[in-house]
C-alpha cells in the first residue's frame, strides 16, 4: 500500500508556525521542523509484516504539525545546547508517542477521521491499530535509549511519569463519557493528565539534555503543561467550532461520544433547568448524529460557551508565561517560545 501523502509533509516544512511573519527566528523554526520532519522519514520502517508496518507510515506520512518535538528542540536551545543533534532521540521519541497515543484513542474514540485522512482502525481494523499503535511506543522508546546515557535515567523518569500520566488522563476521559455530573476542576485534571504533561514533558527533556538547573526544567516544564491546558481547550473549540478541511477531524466527535468537554461542563453548569433538561436529552440520545451535534451546538451558542472557554485559555496562557518569565535565561531568547504558545491557542488546526 502506498500512504497517501495530503500535504506532501516531509517534501517540505510544516510552515505552520512561520506563516505569520518570517522573522529569522520562525524562519529557523521552520528549519527545525523540517529537520524534524526528515528524521522522522529516515527512522527505518520494516516493510513485513504490512499490515504492521504500513499502518505506522501512513500515520507518520499524514502530516501533523510536530509541535511536540518543536518544543523538545526548542528547549534543548533555550539553554544552550551545544549541538541540536543531541536533542533530537528525544524529540522523536516524544513525537513517535504522541502518535501512539493518537492511534490507540482514535479507536477509543471511534474517530473516523485524523490529519483528514481516515484513522488507522477505519482504514484497517482495530487489532491492527492496536497493534501498530503498541509497536510506535517500542519505537519510541528505541528513540529514548539513544540519548546520552549520563541523561538517561532523569529522561526515562520524566518520560515514564508521563506516559503513565496519559493512560491515567485518557482513563478519566473515556470515565467522564459516562458520567453526568463532572466539575471544572477534575475536567482541568484530566486534561492535564492525558494532553498537557505531554508538552511539559518535552520541554523538560529538551532542559535535561541542555544540563538546564532542575529549578530551571520545572518551570519549562509548567509553562509546557499551563500551554497544554489552553491548547486542548482550543482543541475542545475546535471539535464544535473549526472547520473540518483545516481541523482534519469529524466535526462534533466528541458531542456524539459524550465527551466532557470544557464547553460541555460549562454548559452544564451555566444552563438553566430547561435548558439543562434539553441538554441532558441529546446526551442519552445515541439515534440521531447529525441533529445531536446541531442540537447541542445550538445550546452552546445560546449559552455562549465560547466566551468562557476563551477566558479560561487565557487564564492558563497567563500562568504559563509567569512560569516562563522566571526562567533564568535572557529574556530575548524566550521569544520563540511565546510566539510558539501564542500562535497555538489561536490554531485552527
Ligand atoms: C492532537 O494533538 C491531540 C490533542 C492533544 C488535542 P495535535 O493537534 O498536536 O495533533 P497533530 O500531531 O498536529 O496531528
Ligand atoms: C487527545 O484528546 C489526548 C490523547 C491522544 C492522549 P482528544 O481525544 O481530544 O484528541 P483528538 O481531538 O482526538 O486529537
Ligand atoms: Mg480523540
Ligand atoms: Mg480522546
Ligand atoms: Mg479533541
Amino acid at each position: 500500500m502506498k500512504p497517501h501523502n495530503r500535504k506532501g509533509a516531509h517534501s517540505r516544512p510544516n510552515t505552520y508556525l512561520s506563516r505569520k511573519k518570517r522573522t529569522v527566528v520562525m524562519h529557523d523554526i521552520a528549519a527545525l521542523q523540517h529537520r524534524i520532519a526528515q528524521e522522522l522519514l529516515d527512522i527505518g520502517i520494516p516493510e513485513q509484516p504490512e499490515n504492521l508496518y504500513d499502518p505506522i507510515r501512513y500515520m507518520l506520512q499524514i502530516g501533523g504539525k510536530r509541535i511536540r518535538p518543536l518544543l523538545t528542540l526548542m528547549a534543548a536551545d533555550l539553554f544552550t545546547i551545544p549541538d541540536m543533534g543531541q536533542a533530537l532521540p528525544a524529540a522523536l521519541a516524544i513525537e513517535l508517542f504522541h502518535n501512539f497515543s493518537l492511534v490507540h484513542d482514535d479507536i477509543m474514540d471511534n474517530a473516523p477521521l485524523r490529519r483528514g485522512q481516515q484513522t488507522v482502525h477505519e482504514r484497517w481494523n482495530d487489532n491492527i491499530a492496536i497493534l501498530s499503535g503498541d509497536k510506535l511506543l517500542i519505537m519510541a522508546y528505541t528513540q529514548l535509549a539513544r540519548c546520552d546515557s549520563d541523561k538517561l535515567p532523569p529522561l526515562m523518569e520524566t518520560f515514564n511519569t508521563m506516559a503513565a500520566e496519559v493512560c491515567e488522563g485518557q482513563q478519566l476521559d473515556m470515565d467522564f463519557e459516562n458520567k453526568i455530573s463532572v466539575g471544572i476542576d477534575e475536567y482541568i485534571q484530566m486534561i492535564r493528565l492525558k494532553t498537557s504533561v505531554l508538552l511539559g514533558t518535552a520541554l523538560k527533556m529538551g532542559a535535561i539534555l541542555a544540563d538546564a538547573h532542575e529549578t530551571d526544567a520545572t518551570l519549562i516544564y509548567h509553562f509546557g503543561v499551563n500551554v497544554g491546558i489552553a491548547f486542548q481547550l482550543q482543541d475542545d473549540i475546535l471539535d464544535v467550532y473549526g472547520d473540518p478541511q483545516h481541523f482534519g477531524k469529524k466535526r462534533g466527535g466528541d458531542i456524539l461520544a459524550n465527551k466532557k468537554t470544557y464547553l460541555l461542563v460549562k454548559a452544564l453548569d451555566m444552563a438553566d433547568a430547561e435548558t439543562k433538561a434539553e441538554l441532558t436529552h441529546w446526551l442519552a440520545d445515541r439515534s440521531q448524529p447529525a441533529a445531536k451535534i446541531d442540537g447541542v451546538t445550538a445550546i452552546y451558542d445560546k449559552l455562549g460557551v465560547q466566551s468562557a472557554v476563551e477566558a479560561a485559555k487565557q487564564t492558563y496562557i497567563q500562568q504559563a508565561f509567569m512560569a516562563l518569565d522566571n526562567v533564568r535565561v535572557e529574556s530575548t531568547r524566550k521569544a520563540p517560545l511565546r510566539t510558539l504558545a501564542q500562535n497555538l491557542l489561536v490554531r485552527t488546526q
